[in-house]
């Protein structure tokens, strides 16, 4: 099968389209014949093994994983012993956390695949795992965001924000976006009740008070969160000093303030899936992409500046 590979760290200039074995079904995993992936930031991480620390899970001086990629969409062409949620032919999408997903087939266990619902298509639910996850989780399991209340989304214009801005307004609270202002239309588009243009006011300066605010950009100070917060969730981060600053003053403080990485389950999946079929969640695909340019779209992601999603497609 093909596959975008990579044998050292580097950029995207490294990666190279190979011809490797078709991976055998493992107990409780399936085998994907894979339709569609999305870019993530976490692809160049894992790339160009930085954050350092990194280096610990995907290898020291070379990565332990050939094959990159994690958000995926397809079809289930075998299953595994003790399956028991999946059947062969089902249409599913999930993450692999691991890599693996950039590839014709992929063998994901069950536990991080969802049921795709029956209209969707493949590149639009493999824009969900990574982004929409996260967005779910920050929102939901950490922020414990009620509706009638109201959220904070800085950087929400990008993958993570634009699904997290849709997820916000499901729960029935009231949204207000932070993005730059070129961005402006597209966040109040997709269920925004307000817009701050971060390149018009100084968002470290905002002095309004909310019940929640999700960083998905990862440059707001703790000193921020508390001014503008009840809650806090830290998403992303611009830089390891900034992050160490906030989580050591945090750890100091008292204001509630989460950190965490996103996990794959079938539950939270599920519900991605049904915000879909409810149409009160769509993924903005800036681009899709053929897979042979998967180096372009993981080079494009890198510039931090997508509007929504950018997708890889197995069909074209
Ligand atoms: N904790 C976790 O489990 C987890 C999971 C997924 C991702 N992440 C992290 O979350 C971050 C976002 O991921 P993503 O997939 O959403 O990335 P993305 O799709 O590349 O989006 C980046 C967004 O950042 C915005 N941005 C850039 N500078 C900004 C600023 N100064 N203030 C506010 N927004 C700004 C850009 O919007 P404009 O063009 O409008 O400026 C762009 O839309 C990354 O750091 C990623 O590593 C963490």
């Amino acid at each position: 099968m093909k596959a975008i590979t990579k044998h050292k760290y580097g950029g995207p200039e490294i990666l190279g389209l190979e011809e490797v074995e078709k991976p055998n079904v493992k107990k409780n995993h399936l085998l994907i014949r894979v339709k569609a992936n999305s870019a993530n930031p976490a692809d160049w991480h894992i790339l160009r093994g930085k954050p350092f620390f990194a280096r610990f899970a995907f290898g020291f001086f070379k990565p332990k994983y050939p094959i990159l990629g994690s958000d995926f969409a397809g079809i289930v062409e075998e299953v595994g012993q003790g399956v028991t949620k999946f059947k062969v032919g089902d249409r599913v999408f999930g993450e692999m956390s691991g890599g693996g997903a950039f590839a014709e087939y992929t063998c994901a266990p069950e536990n991080v695949c969802g049921l795709m619902p029956d209209e969707s298509d493949y590149t639009e639910m493999a824009c969900l795992p990574i982004a929409g996850l996260t967005a779910l989780q920050a929102l939901i399991t950490h922020g414990k965001l009620k509706k009638g209340e109201s959220v904070l989304i800085n950087g929400s214009s990008g993958g993570v924000g634009h699904l997290a801005v849709q997820i916000a307004k499901a729960y029935g609270a009231n949204v207000i976006a932070v993005c730059s202002s070129k961005n402006i239309d597209f966040v109040k588009s997709i269920g925004a009740n307000k817009a701050i243009a971060y390149d018009k006011e100084n968002i470290h300066l905002h002095k309004e008070k909310y019940d929640l605010i999700v960083d998905t950009n990862g440059n707001l100070n703790y000193a921020d969160y508390k001014r503008m917060g009840k809650r806090g969730v830290m998403v992303g981060f611009t830089n390891m000093v900034h992050m160490i600053s906030v989580l050591l003053k945090n750890g100091f403080g008292k204001f509630p303030l989460a950190q965490f990485t996103a996990e794959a389950n079938n539950k939270d999946l599920n519900e991605l899936s049904k915000l879909i079929i409810d149409g009160k969640l769509k993924p903005h695909i800036e681009k899709t992409y053929s897979y042979t340019e998967t180096p372009e779209a993981i080079g494009y992601i890198e510039s931090m500046r997508t509007r929504g999603k950018v997708a890889m497609s197995w069909d074209l």
